[in-house]
């Protein structure tokens, strides 16, 4: 039997527990993309903190995948240079190294949340923002939003590849594909902002096909040992129309696990600004990643709500899930994996850095 403690080999690539830390954008760089001391640290101490996968934020495959200008990329061989660092020292702490590959879609060129996320604009340090359908997207006036031409949607899957290429060359050891929360992705995957009516709209599986050709993509380029994982939302939370629901993310998660994909990790919403979330309270998308887990090959990752050593621990242990992803948790303790050893009676299963040994 697993418990949060039991590592986890995937491919060739063993993963020294259970947990891993959520994707979470810092906005913290200067408008370029290139990773600050600010990622260094913040990425770092969780790698010191025990977690067994330390994700990047989301982080761009070209400019205009970015949400806000201080968002992380990964488009040039600069972006490399600044990134191989802290994919080092978090490997170098036993933890392994992911990235998480983005494109922000119709929600991107927007200011940082503590300045407002409100629409920077093309003329200024903003980009015209890339959707499946522009028209689609009303209900942000100030936005300039575009809908992208087929070869404009063929050109994502090759920025997709190329940024895994390069997240290779920085060190990364897991790649996923961030097709969750309203980015570009999502859009594409729900009749809620896909209209379109080339081969990229329409039914389920021309909606799912960018989806379904960039997680090949990235594993095209991915070594055959390295995981990739890809991140769904379960649902748009829009029960009154029709839109992407848990029943599609069970059949998109079998495809995704025949293009190679080996874990889905199942967030939800983030489309739309009318979405109902039924209950937010402890572990509220969990029961996303059980539908989820019984109906694909692939591996699945539970994130939502989950804050205590015990919730992370009971997935495992009752096979609900294969990684307890933890969020804002993280942000409220670095050490969150040390912390449940100690809570959980765990101390043998991962240990504190030898440099603060002497406070245990
Ligand atoms: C997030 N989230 C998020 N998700 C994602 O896929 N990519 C991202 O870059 C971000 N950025 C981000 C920033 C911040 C500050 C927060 C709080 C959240 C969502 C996050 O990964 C996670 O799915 C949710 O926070 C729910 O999990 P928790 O926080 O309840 O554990």
């Amino acid at each position: 039997m697993s418990d949060l403690f039991a590592d986890l080999t995937i491919r060739e690539t063993t993963v020294p527990n259970r947990v891993m830390v959520s994707p979470m954008c810092q906005y913290s760089c200067a408008g370029d993309g290139l990773a600050t001391d600010w990622h260094q640290q913040h990425l770092g101490s969780r790698a010191v903190g025990g977690a067994g996968i330390v994700m990047t934020e989301a982080t761009a495959v070209s400019p205009a995948g970015r949400i806000s200008t201080d968002d992380l990329g990964i488009w040039s061989d600069a972006h490399v240079d600044a990134l191989a660092p802290i994919a080092a020292f978090i490997a170098g702490q036993g933890s392994v190294p992911a990235i998480q590959l983005a494109h922000a879609g119709h929600k991107g060129s927007k200011t940082p949340p503590w300045d407002g996320s409100t629409p920077v604009q093309p003329d200024g340090e903003g980009w015209v923002a890339p959707s499946p359908s522009a028209e689609a997207y009303p209900y942000d006036d100030d936005k300039t939003v575009a809908t992208m031409t087929t070869e404009a949607v063929e050109g994502l899957v090759e920025d997709f590849r190329a940024a895994a290429e390069r997240a290779l060359d920085a060190g990364f050891e897991v790649a996923e594909v961030h097709a969750a929360h309203g980015y570009l992705l999502h859009e594409f995957l729900s009749p809620v902002t896909n209209r379109r009516d080339d081969r990229y709209g329409g039914d389920f599986e021309a909606r799912t096909r960018i989806v379904r050709e960039t997680t090949a993509a990235v594993r095209e380029v991915w070594p055959d040992g390295k995981p990739v994982f890809v991140r769904v939302s379960a649902t748009d939370w829009l029960p009154d129309r029709e839109s992407w629901t848990v029943d599609d993310t069970a059949r998109l998660a079998g495809d995704l696990a025949d293009e190679g994909a080996d874990l889905v990790d199942v967030s939800a919403g983030g489309l739309h600004p009318d979405q109902q979330v039924p209950n937010a309270g402890p572990g509220y998308q969990v029961p996303y990643a059980e539908r989820v887990n019984g109906a694909t090959e692939a591996l699945v990752g539970a994130v939502g709500g989950i804050t205590t050593p015990e919730q992370a621990d009971e997935l495992v242990r009752n096979g609900r899930a294969d990684l307890a992803i933890v969020g804002r948790e993280h942000l409220r303790d670095p050490y969150f994996t040390l912390h449940a050893a100690e809570e959980l009676d765990r101390e043998d299963a991962v240990e504190w850095p030898i440099q603060y040994r002497r406070a245990v």
